[in-house]
């Protein structure tokens, strides 16, 4: 136990991070080019943010929290995604005082106790956005083209953008009226789950995992049926202006999403390949969610990404870039006696920008060849001990395998000029 990660959590290692900051390279520029910009919330926050914000019957409230007491008697819980946290912000350092939108982007780790496999885990990454402050559906689509433009720069094809209208608190109780007509014969052989929430919130009982409940739900009242006049005009609005930009889409009148804050727009963004976890991409408009938690009451709109899932979707197409992990120069030093001199030319290459590396065990000449070689050093310097006497280091270019001796004197002012040129 001491020596494996928790369950559902894994290392992300030095060979894997450079992936990793490319993904992030690429969110945050075209984030720049949309004019959103970063937040970084507290990787905790009060329970009670999430059992009003996600919903009290959701999954991911019910049973996926790591919610703990700490020292000081209070509720906490590690952040199961990063809506919630972003609005607590938006109201506590009184965003909405600023013109609106409000457009927010956030990279981080969130935790969920869920049943771990491919592409699911307890703590995963979220590439998110928030855009808060704007009513029409203008900003819905600029929001759903930001995650498609991503997906796309990241080399991504064939992915299934999918949008439905969940309605408001006008036009939902009506549907969950219709909702309970049709599940109400039913209850008896439904989940505990669905049994539950029956009553609190039957729009949960679309979205249950379980197949005999899922059979059920496909032949549910839709929505659709019930929007009041604004609902549909909000998603006419959206569907016309993806049309515009080019986007192609989906109507899916099943999908629900599975946290209790969304109105009108929901959407989500599928790449098929990667089976059951296919879900790249999520989100909707939250339009009571700002005032449910005690700020003015302001209109949201927002996605989130599974970084893991994202990745998994480009390794497997091989769309990763090579990535530059070579060094500049190796300094070779071929005994102990001139150590001291090899770490001095070292540090003074490092002050000068330069990536440079040395032997620490005292190994063979040829050994160190061997790990200038395994880093990729582009220029070996070697302080070999006849040189050194005479004044002198040997210069290797390891592309050309071209060897020269330069004075000691002038290694830092000869390297620097040869790395820029190489370069
Ligand atoms: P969500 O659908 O719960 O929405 O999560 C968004 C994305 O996070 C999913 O589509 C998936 O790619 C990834 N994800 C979720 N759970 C896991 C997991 N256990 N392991 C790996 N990846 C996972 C939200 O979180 C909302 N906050 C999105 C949002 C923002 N809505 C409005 N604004």
């Amino acid at each position: 136990m001491l020596t494996t990660a928790p369950r559902g959590t894994k290392d992300i290692l030095p060979r894997d991070v450079e992936a990793w900051r490319y993904l992030e390279r690429t969110m945050r520029e075209i984030c720049a080019q949309y004019g959103y910009l970063e937040i970084r919330t507290p990787v905790f926050e009060h329970t009670e943010l999430f059992l009003r914000g996600i919903g009290e019957t959701t999954d991911v409230v019910e049973k996926e929290m790591y919610t703990f007491t700490d020292r000081g008697e209070r509720s906490l819980t590690l952040r199961p995604e990063n809506t919630a946290s972003a609005v607590r912000s938006y109201v506590e350092n009184k965003m909405y005082a600023d013109p609106a939108p409000t457009k927010l982007f956030y990279i981080g780790p969130m935790f969920r106790y869920d049943r771990p496999q491919a592409g699911r885990y307890r703590q995963f990454h979220q590439f998110g956005v928030e855009a808060l402050g704007v009513e029409g559906p203008n900003i819905d689509a600029e929001i759903i083209l930001l995650a498609v433009q991503i997906l796309q720069t990241l080399g991504l094809k064939d992915l299934k953008l999918k949008v439905n209208s969940v309605g408001c608190p006008k036009c939902r109780p009506l549907h969950r009226e219709k909702l309970q007509e049709y599940f109400r014969p039913h209850l008896g052989e439904m989940c505990k789950d669905c049994q539950s929430r029956f009553d609190r919130n039957p729009l949960r009982l679309l979205d249950c995992k379980n197949p005999h409940d899922q059979e059920l739900a496909a032949g549910a009242p839709s929505l659709e049926e019930c929007l009041c006049e604004e609902c549909k005009a909000h998603f006419e609005g959206l569907k016309e202006l993806l049309t515009a930009a080019g986007v192609d889409y989906v109507v899916d009148h099943n999908l629900v999403r599975g946290l209790d804050y969304y109105t009108k727009t929901a959407f989500e963004i599928q790449y098929a390949p990667l089976g059951a976890q296919s879900a790249v991409c999520g989100g909707g408009r939250y339009d009571g969610l700002i005032e449910e938690i005690g700020g003015p009451a302001t209109p949201g709109i927002g996605f989130a990404m599974g970084m893991e899932r994202v990745l998994l979707a480009i390794e497997s197409q091989n769309l990763l870039p090579q990535f530059d992990n070579s060094i500049d120069v190796f300094v070779v030093c071929p005994g102990s006696a001139n150590f001291t001199l090899a770490f001095k030319e070292a540090i003074a290459l490092r002050r000068e920008g330069l990536k440079v590396e040395f032997d620490f065990l005292g190994r063979s000449m040829k050994a160190q060849m061997k790990q200038a070689n395994r880093l990729a050093a582009k220029y070996v310097l070697i302080l070999g001990e006849d040189e050194v006497a005479r004044g002198c280091a040997v210069l290797r270019n390891m592309s050309t395998s071209e060897q020269t001796e330069i004075p000691i004197q002038d290694i830092t002012s000869i390297l620097k000029t040869e790395v820029q040129s190489h370069e």
